[in-house]
């Protein structure tokens, strides 16, 4: 495993100190906003009915600041494990807002308390799939809904992967974004998801949030997301890979599309 790299099997207190270390900047930049901005349109018609709503993993608070923002009135939760990252949160959202400390999988609250609960990307760190979304479907009144994100690596590493061919993504992965093989290999996240919505018994819709960005948005998002977690010593070799990225012939501007599970308790 390479030295940075989180995922599902870390532990709580791993995860919260690799986030600690993005409080101030992770969701910056115009990838990450583009990305929001899709997904709030697409989401719209749930969030228009939402009165009373919990973001779980809602780091710092780059979606709470638009929830608290819109028209409207609803009371709105934010909950996450890392400190820095609420504490960020807090700073940047205007609004009212009730900040939580709290694992997600273990929610500090009663059954039914919410008819709104949004997870944008942090299913995926996440060992127990099926038991965080039980977890979320206990919290959820009857006929409110849980929507999340981030099922699937987005299509950027994809087309990373496809310019420079297997072999020196393989590098270009372990290297940038910290990434050991055997995490590729990982089973489709996006059935494992699908699949413990069924099981805890909401009724499942797909939709995407398509977004388009250019190279330099994602050289943005990569200098913000990645950089900052590198090891000094790997920074100028990543520094060269995008350069030598950047001459390869990427396309200029890219649709991506951001996916979605939205599951409805209907009883
Ligand atoms: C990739 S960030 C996403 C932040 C935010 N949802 C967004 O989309 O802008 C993941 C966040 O989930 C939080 N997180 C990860 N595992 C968690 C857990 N078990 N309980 C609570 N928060 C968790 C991290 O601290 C981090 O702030």
């Amino acid at each position: 495993m390479a030295a940075d790299e989180i995922s599902r099997d870390r532990r709580p207190s791993q995860i919260a100190a690799y986030f600690s270390r993005l409080s101030d900047t992770y969701g910056d930049g115009v990838y990450y906003g583009n990305r929001r901005k899709a997904v709030l349109e697409a989401i719209a018609p749930e969030f228009a009915a939402a009165r009373e709503l919990l973001d779980v993993g809602c780091g710092n608070g780059a979606y709470l600041t638009k929830f608290i923002a819109a028209p409207g009135s609803r009371r709105v939760t934010g909950v996450d494990l890392t400190f820095e990252m609420l504490l960020s949160a807090r700073n940047r959202v205007g609004g009212p807002c009730r900040w939580i400390r709290a694992n997600v999988a273990q929610l500090p609250f009663k059954p039914e308390s919410f008819d709104f609960i949004f997870a944008s990307h942090v299913i995926q760190f996440i060992g127990d799939v099926e038991g965080v979304v039980a977890e979320f479907v206990r919290c959820l009144q009857t006929g409110g809904v849980l929507i999340a994100t981030g099922q699937r690596d987005d299509g950027v590493r994809q087309m990373l992967n496809a310019i420079v061919g297997e072999e020196r993504w393989r590098e270009y992965r372990e290297v940038i974004f910290r990434r050991a093989a055997r995490r590729e290999a990982d089973a489709r996240p996006k059935d494992r998801y699908q699949n413990a919505f069924i099981k805890a018994g909401l009724r499942v819709e797909e939709r995407a949030a398509p977004f388009t960005v250019t190279w330099a948005d994602i050289d943005e998002w990569i200098r913000i997301r990645w950089m900052p977690l590198l090891p000094e010593a790997e920074r100028d070799r990543a520094n060269a890979m995008l350069a030598d990225l950047a001459k390869q012939g990427v396309p200029q501007t890219l649709t991506q599309h951001e996916p979605l599970i939205i599951g409805r308790r209907d009883s």
